[in-house]
């Protein structure tokens, strides 16, 4: 085999499962393991037509896209069985999923009706993901790669999105807990933490065009020349998930530009 398709090759024969694929970081990160030889990516996601258009352009030989909130505790269980049950085995579960609330969330003026979501998305649905995705790996003695998406905002408090910062931070303790109690099954946990990328969420959140959030986020990055993107997390996830980082369990990768150094 050439070299460099070998190269291109991290993922031959993994099957994957992938929350939050039809967007943002989770679609890239779909498609770059499609590039590494994925025998099957599962895109979970609540936005159906986007998720079923993403695994179309993707191949559905490769990619299928499975409806999924990760909220509800049921739908995740059903997910991992489904991969398990058409695909054989999960080696890889990328639990990224995750929302920010439509306010600010000073904590002056904390909304608990948008923070009771936020967490239920972005924890408590993060927890299931990593549940059902373990005990399959364990039941089936699969010797997987669990991946979670943190956040720089892990890394310090914000002066707005309390809960935002909160709930990353609480993904931390997730992985942190998790890849010492998995750890004697031979499965790898860790997480994955960008700085400021446009995506359809950062978009949202300030009410601004992709070209607008880069704009903001070109200034706090330290590392200058290049705008992050959702590319550069994926290259992060593949790392995480794939035989180059077989002693790495437990770890926070901050992919950020040397933003949580500055
Ligand atoms: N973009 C950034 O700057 C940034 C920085 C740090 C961390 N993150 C994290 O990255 C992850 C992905 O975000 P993104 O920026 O790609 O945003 P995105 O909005 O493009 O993607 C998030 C995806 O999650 C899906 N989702 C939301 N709620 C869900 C639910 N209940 N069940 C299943 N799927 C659900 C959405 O439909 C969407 O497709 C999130 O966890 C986010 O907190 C993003």
């Amino acid at each position: 085999m050439a070299e460099s398709s070998m190269q291109r090759s991290k993922l031959e024969g993994k099957v994957a499962i992938i929350t939050g694929g039809a967007s943002g970081i989770g679609e890239a990160t779909a498609r770059l393991f499609a590039d590494h030889g994925a025998r099957m990516i599962v895109i979970a996601d609540i936005q159906d037509e986007l998720g079923q258009r993403v695994a179309i352009s993707i191949g559905t030989h490769r990619c299928k896209y499975l409806h999924c909130d990760v909220t509800d505790e049921e739908q995740v269980k059903a997910l991992v069985d489904s991969t398990v049950q058409n695909y054989g085995q999960v080696d890889i579960m990328f639990s990224n999923a995750g929302i920010i609330s439509g306010s600010d969330q000073i904590l002056l003026d904390l909304n608990f009706s948008q923070f009771d979501r936020l967490f239920a998305v972005n924890v408590r649905g993060m927890a299931a993901c990593v549940k059902y995705a373990a005990r399959a790996m364990v039941e089936g003695h699969v010797k997987g790669s669990i991946v979670c998406t943190g956040s720089v905002a892990a890394s310090h408090g914000g002066k707005r999105r309390t809960d935002y910062h909160m709930s990353k931070h609480a993904v931390l303790g997730l992985v942190r807990s998790a890849s010492v109690q998995l750890g004697v099954h031979g499965i790898r946990v860790n997480c994955v933490s960008p700085c400021g990328v446009a995506t359809p969420l950062t978009c949202q959140s300030y009410g601004k065009s992709m070209e607008e959030v880069d704009k903001l986020y070109e200034p706090i990055m330290p590392l200058k020349g290049e705008a992050l993107r959702a590319r550069h997390v994926a290259d992060a996830v593949l790392f995480l998930a794939c035989k180059d980082s077989e002693l790495v369990s437990g770890h926070d990768l901050v992919v950020d530009g040397g933003f949580v150094n500055r």
